[in-house]
């Protein structure tokens, strides 16, 4: 894992969209995955501003991590809306070419396997964008979900239904239950990119790079991925131990080596 701490988001989402739009230069068809919440949006803004300056993201493809079981598609909280107004919308992507789970799928046991197809018939994600929760998930893999898992129905953790409570009238609203990638289609992405923000991330993240692999904290089965990336601010940083040699690692990081 290469750690990178910043001393804001915005430093941070600046070096990964940096990286993402060179991609997206040399492979105009790149596939990406696509995290929602709070976390992603400096990187967002930050592509949108490539958008606007001429990287042409018409040729991306798109995959959403996880999506809300029965809440209407059209729900301005349901990722199928985030995903349209929060990066479909500013990137100038193409609607069609940016797939969200069908958490309102007639048949949901079929809905996460069609998903991971879906995903493959695409030649598989290149640069999956994550977040973590507090409670150590990527995408929606709770505390015990199978580190080799697969897109799936799962339930929502309080928490989880707690801290996303602010993007709805009352906890009450928020659904029960998603549809996710698991953490084996996670690990299956080329390369990942993983974002976290602020103290409260702090014990996650802390877990996540430096705990035990180990369901209890699903953000650890990165400790397993040959190229991921971790974006940290310096309060989301302040439980790492080796975080001296992390940023000593990054300031000699070779030339030669891009990220
Ligand atoms: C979002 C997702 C979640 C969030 C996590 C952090 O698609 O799958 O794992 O990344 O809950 O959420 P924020 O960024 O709102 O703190």
């Amino acid at each position: 894992m290469e750690i990178i701490i910043g001393s804001t988001a915005e430093e941070l989402a600046a070096i990964a969209a940096a990286a993402i739009v060179r991609q997206v230069d040399r492979n105009p068809k790149i596939v990406l995955g696509l995290a929602t919440g709070s976390t992603p949006r400096p990187l967002y803004a930050e592509l949108a501003r490539a958008a606007a300056a001429g990287t042409d993201f018409r040729q991306v493809q798109g995959f959403a991590l996880d999506e809300y079981v029965g809440i209407a598609k059209d729900h301005p909280e349901s990722y199928a809306s985030v995903i349209q107004r929060e990066v479909v919308l500013p990137l100038s992507m193409v609607r069609e070419r940016v797939h969200v789970p069908d958490g309102r799928a007639f048949d949901l046991a079929f809905a996460g396997p069609q998903y991971d197809a879906d995903i493959q018939a695409a030649g598989g994600i290149d640069i999956q964008i994550l977040g973590i929760g507090r409670n150590g998930h990527i995408g929606f893999n709770e505390p015990g979900s199978s580190l080799s898992s697969r897109t799936r129905v799962k339930t929502l953790t309080n928490d989880t239904r707690v801290a996303n409570a602010r993007f709805f009238a009352s906890v009450d609203e928020v659904p029960t239950h998603c549809l996710t990638q698991g953490l084996g289609t996670i690990m299956d992405a080329r390369r990942v990119f993983l974002f976290a923000f602020g103290e409260a991330k702090a014990e996650a993240i802390a877990n996540a790079l430096e705990g035990p692999l180990s369901a209890s904290c699903p953000g650890s089965v990165l400790q397993l991925h040959p190229h991921a990336t971790i974006f940290v601010d310096e309060q989301a940083a302040a439980g790492l131990t080796h975080a001296e040699y992390y940023r000593y690692a990054y300031a000699h990081k070779p030339d030669w080596q891009e990220l």
